[in-house]
């Protein structure tokens, strides 16, 4: 068993059916039995130390040292610690379904100040939303990248095994990492990509040391700024799609803003334009988002020509 099977299973010996009447109802023994185990689990993980467990950074040593969340924030974040990337973890931005983004301080070799750290939850896969319909037309890729081949590997997925699984979750996330290093590179606006392992991406923080950039949903845009802000998220769509990419859950959400202009993040569902079937509607979807948005300013946006004026120059007729 390996660390990642082991906070799976952890987690699920913690969070399943763990609800304050599910604990009264329960019947004692069994309620023992399960607290052993969950314990037992506890250990396990703990004997798989590797060294980096001496270092605990700030959010964690708030943390009740039987909380869960503090050895999946040293485990995950404890390897940049290492390599000089990160000094220490200050606070929990955000905590979602597939992941907690955190706010590092980063170590003087990184020339940054402040660091995001996104932390997948090992049991982010039951949550992914249409994991099918983004999967459609894609290769199956390993960390690197490289195209994986082999039964073993399909057949795993199929049959979500452990290994199955754990091809699966390192797909998406190096998916995310490849995809947001690759727009940076195309001067996208988005925080730039600074280092992936494990379950864990870190890159540019978007905010200061008071808090993080608001997303677009949470602040009131000046009325002034909104038409050239709609402009330059209609750009990186278009910066996207030259790249054959399309964000596929774009919206208010999904889009920082700060100092005046716009971030896009949260890429794991990107979808390739030229090989996934639902390719024109995601972009459609996409940007009728956008302008739902937008449209509140008073912006007149029509997505259906706006998805169409986009589509063709670069992929061509049709849709
Ligand atoms: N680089 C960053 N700098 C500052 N804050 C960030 C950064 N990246 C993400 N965040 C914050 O963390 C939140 C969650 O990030 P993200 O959308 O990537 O994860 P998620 O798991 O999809 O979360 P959700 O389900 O809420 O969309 C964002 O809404 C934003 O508030
Ligand atoms: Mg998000």
């Amino acid at each position: 068993m390996d660390k990642f099977e082991a906070f799976e299973k952890y987690e699920t010996y913690q969070y399943n059916d763990n609800s304050r009447e599910a604990r009264r109802n329960r019947p004692g023994p069994r309620k023992n039995k399960k607290d052993r185990r969950a314990r037992q689990v506890m250990r396990e993980i703990s004997e798989m130390d590797d060294g980096i467990n001496t270092w605990v950074p700030s959010y964690a040593k708030a943390l009740d040292p039987r909380h869960h969340e503090r050895q999946w924030v040293i485990e995950s974040v404890g390897p940049f610690y290492r390599d000089q990337i990160v000094t220490d973890v200050t606070r929990l931005v955000k905590g979602g379904k597939e992941a907690n983004v955190y706010t590092c301080i980063g170590h003087p070799a990184s020339g940054m100040d402040l660091i995001a750290a996104k932390l997948y939850r090992p049991r982010m896969l039951r949550h992914l939303k249409n994991d099918a319909v983004y999967k459609a037309g894609r290769m199956l890729r390993d960390e690197e990248g490289k195209q994986m081949k082999g039964r073993r590997v399909k057949t795993a997925l199929r049959k979500k095994t452990n290994f199955g699984k754990q091809v699966d979750i390192q797909w998406w996330i190096g998916n995310e990492y490849r995809t947001q290093t690759q727009l940076f590179k195309a001067g996208a606006s988005v925080p730039k990509p600074i280092a992936h392992q494990g379950n864990t991406i870190l890159m540019a923080y978007i905010g200061d040391e008071y808090g993080p950039a608001p997303t677009l949903s949470e602040v009131r845009l000046p009325q002034a700024e909104a038409e050239p802000l709609f402009q330059r998220v209609m750009d990186n769509v278009a910066l996207m799609l030259e790249n054959h990419l399309i964000h596929g859950d774009l919206s208010a959400y999904n889009i920082l803003y700060w100092e005046g202009t716009i971030y896009l993040i949260d890429f794991p569902q990107m979808v390739e334009a030229r090989h996934n079937p639902h390719a024109y509607e995601l972009l459609e979807r996409d940007i009728t988002r956008v302008c739902e948005y937008f449209s509140s300013f008073g912006i007149e946006c029509d997505p259906v020509a706006l998805a169409r004026g986009l589509w063709e120059p670069y992929m061509g007729p049709g849709g």
